[in-house]
């Protein structure tokens, strides 16, 4: 006997809801199908549900969203048999740090318009030997390439406490990833060191990786790109005590008041 899944899909137009609200639907289930499959079945009920997809394999990033709370892709995540049997079906909704657009789509154009601040443009050297050959060592290739894994999928936005109460002042880790992908390639000149010190205030980061624990690239977020660019920026600003406590001091700040929003459901 053929089997069926029951999902919780969150829907919202802000041309006509005020806020977004769940929808449960109910489609066949097939052993392996992922989340995506099981969208595009309730597409088939209502065509007006909104799903951002492109390739259905893990390369393009752009179907990001939250199942069960926590960011995943849904081309790449599978609905196990078990499921079918829940009592509460698994609720999917697009990623929360954002405005959402439609449905399960979300609105990027903050990290874009951060992203800018940040020079995100390769600045080639000259070849250093006389036989027009770069130098390049195996350490450094490594490091520039692990970056470039990225697929701008927001997993890690999602997740990051600072970028709920800061999403202007701080970089963010995608962005602290794509300033790493071209610090660590060594033909490129330009220093960005400062501008995420800056322009990203990459001293907000309290290393907790969950940005690393989500990256369905598996990308060392934390480890290999927060962390040497944060020793970076102090070796070239020199010892500077004054200004991480005061902005220590800020974020606890908002802390505060964003919880205090949250407890009056102001947020
Ligand atoms: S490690 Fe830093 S960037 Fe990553 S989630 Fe934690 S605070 Fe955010
Ligand atoms: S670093 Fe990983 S989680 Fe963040 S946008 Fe890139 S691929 Fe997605
Ligand atoms: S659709 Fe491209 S990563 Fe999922």
């Amino acid at each position: 006997m053929s089997q069926t899944v029951r999902i919780k899909v969150s829907r919202y137009d802000p041309d006509q809801d005020d806020e977004p609200y769940f929808e449960e639907y109910e489609v066949p289930w097939e052993p392996h199908m992922k989340v995506l499959d099981a969208l595009k079945q309730v597409q088939k009920q209502d065509p007006t549900l909104a799903v951002r997809w492109n390739c259905g394999e893990g390369v393009c990033g752009s179907d990001a969203m939250r199942v069960d709370g926590k960011p995943v892709l849904a081309c790449k995540t599978e609905i196990p048999e078990a499921w079918c049997d829940r009592d509460t079906p698994p609720r999917i909704e697009a990623l929360q740090v954002f405005p959402t657009i439609k449905d399960l789509v979300a609105d990027y154009e903050e990290v874009w318009e951060k992203e800018k601040k940040f020079k995100p443009h390769f600045e080639g050297a000259e070849p250093k030997g006389e036989d027009g050959f770069y130098e390049m060592k195996e350490r450094e290739v490594e490091q520039a390439q692990q970056m470039r894994k990225c697929i701008n999928c927001m997993a890690c936005y999602d997740v990051c406490h600072v970028l709920r109460q800061q999403m202007k002042q701080y970089a963010g880790p995608r962005n602290i990833v794509k300033v790493a992908s071209f610090e660590y390639h060594p033909k490129d000149i330009e220093n960005r060191t400062e501008l995420l010190d800056t322009e990203g205030n990459i001293d907000l980061c309290n290393v907790t990786r969950c940005c690393s624990n989500v990256c369905p690239q598996g990308i060392n977020i934390t480890t290999d790109a927060i962390i040497p660019q944060k020793e970076h920026a102090v070796s070239e600003a020199g010892w500077d005590i004054i200004t991480p406590i005061m902005r220590k001091q800020l974020q606890v700040q908002e802390w505060l008041i964003y919880n205090l929003k949250k407890l009056v459901g102001r947020v």
